[in-house]
């Protein structure tokens, strides 16, 4: 599987991470978050999700499926599937963003993360009809030109906006840089532009000299962020010990390193390690990130949703009926929390070394990645448990009251 990039069990398991860890996490946490930090109210919430996600879900188990077991037409069934959800959600939300008075920052950001979205989803629609009809010979700079407006544009800016925005507010920390804040998207989207030239041109000579520009750029600012949401974790005023920091720590630590793997050998015209770069973006960076922020959105939506129904019994002067809301670290247990991030740590630093001794750590590293993942799906599914106990006996008290 990995003995080079292009084997379809690797394309499989790269598209269940983009699309069904990454970018379900991502959609989903976009829906809950914008209207909480945007004051946007997005009408019939549920109805919309669920059109969305049925067609991901089925989507991406068939692009999965098409690579796994070599059948061209599921890429087509995928296809419709992938597009309509995509393309359902990035026009609503779009439309939503645009109409919004909020001015933060994290507006224009996550505006520009859904232009790179549209662009990773057209490219791998494209791609994958290629793949049932083979009208085209395979295009593997478009390849190129899709995986890095899908992980540095889409992936990074979304996960960077949300960071402006929730460490501050769960880490009690500064603010970022007034000017990080104002430029740091722009210029990560302008050096994709300008990275993106050379895939579609590879011929134009200048446009050489235009991909080290903005390949140079393009890591100094992958480089600024994460050095300095470093530092802000660092001057956090409450020292508390906590999970999140501490994957925030290492998913930006991967970052710092997956620049330099990714620069160094750009400027020396060396081969890039691309299996060690798959690992330390997807893995290391953008999965850790996602993982130690489900440790605070979730149990944070499952609180605000308790502390509504308590407020709205309250409004109808059933005050007696309240439930007792417990502290979001009560949620999701710190300590459970912890094991969960030594498993994905150890998962991570096996998965690296498996990039390089794939035959000592290959099969360790799998493991080790499954154990943590199991593990996060329980953590996750006790919350939802314990939210959906919490609702029923509300609803218990409320036909009591009444
Ligand atoms: C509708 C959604 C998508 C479809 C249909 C799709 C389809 C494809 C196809 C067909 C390929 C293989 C092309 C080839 O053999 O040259 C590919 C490669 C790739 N895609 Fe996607 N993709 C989608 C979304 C994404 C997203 C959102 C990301 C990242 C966030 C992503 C990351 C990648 C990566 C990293 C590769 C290259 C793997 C490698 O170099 O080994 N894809 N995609």
């Amino acid at each position: 599987m990995v003995s080079h990039r292009w084997t379809p069990e690797l394309l499989a398991v790269t598209h269940f991470l983009t699309l069904g860890f990454l970018a379900m996490s991502m959609l989903g946490a976009m829906m809950q978050l914008m209207p909480v930090l945007m004051g946007m109210v997005i009408p019939r919430p549920v109805l919309f999700s669920n059109l969305i996600h049925l067609p991901l879900v089925l989507g991406i188990i068939s692009i999965g499926l098409a690579w796994l077991l070599q059948i061209n037409q599921l890429f087509m069934v995928a296809v419709v599937l992938l597009g309509f959800g995509f393309t359902a959600f990035i026009i609503v939300m779009a439309q939503y963003l645009f109409r919004s008075k909020n001015t933060h920052v994290t507006r224009s950001m996550m505006l520009l993360a859904l232009l790179a979205l549209l662009f990773t989803v057209g490219l791998g629609l494209f791609l994958a009809m290629n793949y049932s009809w083979q009208i085209y010979p395979l295009a593997r700079l478009l390849t190129n030109l899709h995986l890095s407006l899908g992980l540095l544009g889409w992936v990074f800016l979304l996960v960077m906006s949300v960071a402006y925005q929730v460490i501050p507010m769960f880490q009690i920390t500064d603010e970022y840089p007034a000017l990080h804040q104002r430029w740091m998207g722009w210029v990560v989207f302008i050096c994709l532009i300008g990275l993106s030239q050379n895939y579609i041109w590879p011929q134009v000579w200048l446009l050489e000299e235009l991909k080290t520009l903005s390949s140079i750029l393009l890591a100094g600012c992958l480089l600024i962020f994460a050095i300095s949401t470093i530092r802000l974790l660092q001057k956090r005023r409450r020292q508390l010990p906590d999970v999140t920091m501490r994957f925030w720590q290492v998913a930006m630590s991967s970052l710092i390193l997956v620049t330099l793997s990714w620069i160094i050998p750009t400027l020396m015209n060396w081969d890039s390690p691309i299996l060690l770069l798959g690992v330390l973006m997807i893995h290391g960076f953008a999965m850790t990130a996602i993982n130690g922020m489900m440790y605070k959105i979730i149990p944070f939506i499952i609180w605000l949703h308790l502390s509504t129904h308590n407020k709205k019994l309250r409004d109808k002067g059933t005050r007696e009926a309240q439930l007792k809301v417990p502290h979001m670290r009560k949620i999701i247990s710190e300590t459970a929390g912890f094991w969960q991030f030594r498993c994905h740590l150890s998962s991570l630093i096996l998965l690296v070394m498996a990039t390089i001794w794939p035959l000592w750590f290959y099969y360790p590293a799998a493991l080790m990645f499954a154990v943590a993942q199991f593990f996060l799906l329980f953590n996750l599914l006790k919350a939802v448990r314990f939210y959906n106990i919490k609702i029923a006996e509300f609803s218990v008290i409320a036909q009591t009251t009444s």
